[in-house]
């Protein structure tokens, strides 16, 4: 059978749009067996078309115009691997109202603007796939909406980011934050500005996206609460390992009696736990339902290849699916409303730190008891005067803990506000033991 020839372009040809065009080159014989077609890049958006390239492209492929893509007829579909919101956030709208499918592995442009990128999608008669703005190489979007698609998924639980992962695992062996990131940022695993990546909202809106494909209600960036690892303390790391545990970021999107809480921060999780064993730039997803039990997706969460992979295997599911099935949709069909998120049950990891004297430890016991929590760890550390608790509660809403930590913070005894971190330890699915 002849091969077809499927020209496509790029919007962005960075870390991930160099990668694109070198695996199609590479494994242009491979998709042509699979499929008959062969994509061929033709044009890719840039800045500046001088830079040198990690895998040089043709000579006439880079430009600066983007009209040049839209207006050209025989490119068959755009992956956008540009990142940002605008301008690129137009030029996905203006490429699926004018009939061109898109792919992006745009977290922020997918978790910020998805309702409207849909409708153009849909206005345009055409797909719009997003596989690599979650996870890189990690094919979640793929198993949630094809795979899950009976099963009730009431709980995503996921190490999503692979800078701060990094940097976790590179601080545990020793390194320090500036050494771990400036790595992490060379690796090419960082975003072009790598505040999103360290205080969270990379994160975040990788859960958005989670969350929404996972319970068919949209959920936005703005529907996240989210914190980074900016304020996590070495104390906190060590504190945590002395009590067998390690510190993640960790993203968690949950329907409870019907309602949702979708959020992103610092938990101390057990070594047991499979979360704890995800070190480097690899991320993990936990996907919770009524039949599946527990399933869990782990691979690289980041770098230019990988991402690449999640790209190409949507262009190529695009080829080969235009004109038929659901997947062209939009995931949502319904409105879940939010959680109150102080109604949020889990076992909380609390610092305190307090004078060094007697009574103490009673009256901090006594507002955590007052407020029903119960401690189930507890380790002490001396400092010139001063005491640091670091106490593990039994499950609690966290709003009860927030609570007992208000009260505690007015002590007369108090020498710092308290913190608290969620402790991940249990699987959460009844019946499953330890790995
Ligand atoms: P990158 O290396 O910074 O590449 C961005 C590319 O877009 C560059 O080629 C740049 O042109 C071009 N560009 C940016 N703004 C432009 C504008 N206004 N007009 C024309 N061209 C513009 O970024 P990346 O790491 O490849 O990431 C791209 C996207 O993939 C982001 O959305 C990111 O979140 C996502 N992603 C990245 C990874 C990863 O591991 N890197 C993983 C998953 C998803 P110049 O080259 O001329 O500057
Ligand atoms: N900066 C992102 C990360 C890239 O580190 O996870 C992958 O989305």
């Amino acid at each position: 059978m002849a091969s077809v020839d499927v020209p496509v372009a790029l919007l962005g040809y960075g870390t991930v749009g160099s990668a694109v065009n070198r695996l199609l080159h590479e494994s242009a014989d491979d998709i042509e067996r699979a499929t008959g077609h062969r994509l061929r890049v033709v044009k890719a958006l840039v800045r500046d078309p001088e830079k040198e390239r990690a895998y040089q492209p043709d000579p006439e492929v880079l430009t600066t115009d983007f009209a040049s893509i839209i207006e050209d007829k025989s490119i068959a579909l755009v992956a956008e691997v540009m990142g940002g919101i605008e301008p690129t956030g137009g030029y996905v709208l203006d490429l699926l109202r004018a009939g061109k499918p898109v792919v992006s592995a745009n977290k922020q442009l997918v978790a910020q603007k998805g309702a409207e990128l849909f409708e153009a999608a849909s206005t345009g008669g055409v797909q719009l796939r997003f596989e690599a703005s979650v996870c890189a190489a990690i094919p979640v979007i793929k198993v949630l909406r094809e795979a899950l698609v009976v099963t009730n998924v009431h709980r995503v639980l996921g190490i999503v980011n692979g800078t701060t992962n990094f940097i976790l695992t590179e601080m545990e062996r020793g390194a320090s934050y500036d050494e771990a990131l400036a790595e992490a940022q060379s690796r090419g695993f960082a975003e072009a500005d790598p505040t999103d990546d360290v205080s969270g909202a990379d994160a975040a809106a990788k859960m958005a996206i989670l969350a929404t494909v996972a319970f068919g209600s949209r959920v936005t960036l703005a529907d996240v609460d989210y914190e980074g690892i900016q304020g996590l303390e070495a104390n906190d790391v060590e504190a945590a390992g002395d009590m067998g545990m390690t510190v993640r970021l960790v993203g968690a999107a949950t329907l409870v009696d019907g309602r949702l809480d979708v959020r992103v921060q610092p938990a101390l999780v057990d070594r047991q736990h499979p979360l704890a064993a995800v070190a480097g730039a690899f991320n993990a997803v936990m996907l919770q339902g009524d039949a599946i039990r527990e399933i869990t997706l782990e691979g690289p969460g980041a770098g230019g290849i990988e991402t690449a992979s999640a790209v190409v295997a949507d262009m190529v599911s695009i080829i080969g699916t235009t004109g038929t099935g659901f997947l062209q949709n939009d995931a949502c069909w319904r409105s879940v409303e939010r959680l109150d998120p102080g109604k949020l049950r889990s076992p909380f990891y609390v610092r305190i730190e307090v004078e060094d004297r007697a009574g103490v430890l009673a009256h901090v016991a006594l507002r955590l008891a007052t407020h029903g929590v119960s401690i189930a760890r507890l380790v002490q550390k001396q400092d010139n005067g001063s005491a640091t608790l670091h106490i593990v509660t039994h499950e609690a809403p966290a709003g009860d803990v927030e609570a007992a930590l208000e009260e505690i913070s007015e002590l007369e005894e108090s020498k710092s506000p308290p913190a608290a971190l969620p402790v991940i330890s249990d699987r959460g699915v009844p019946g499953l033991g330890w790995a």
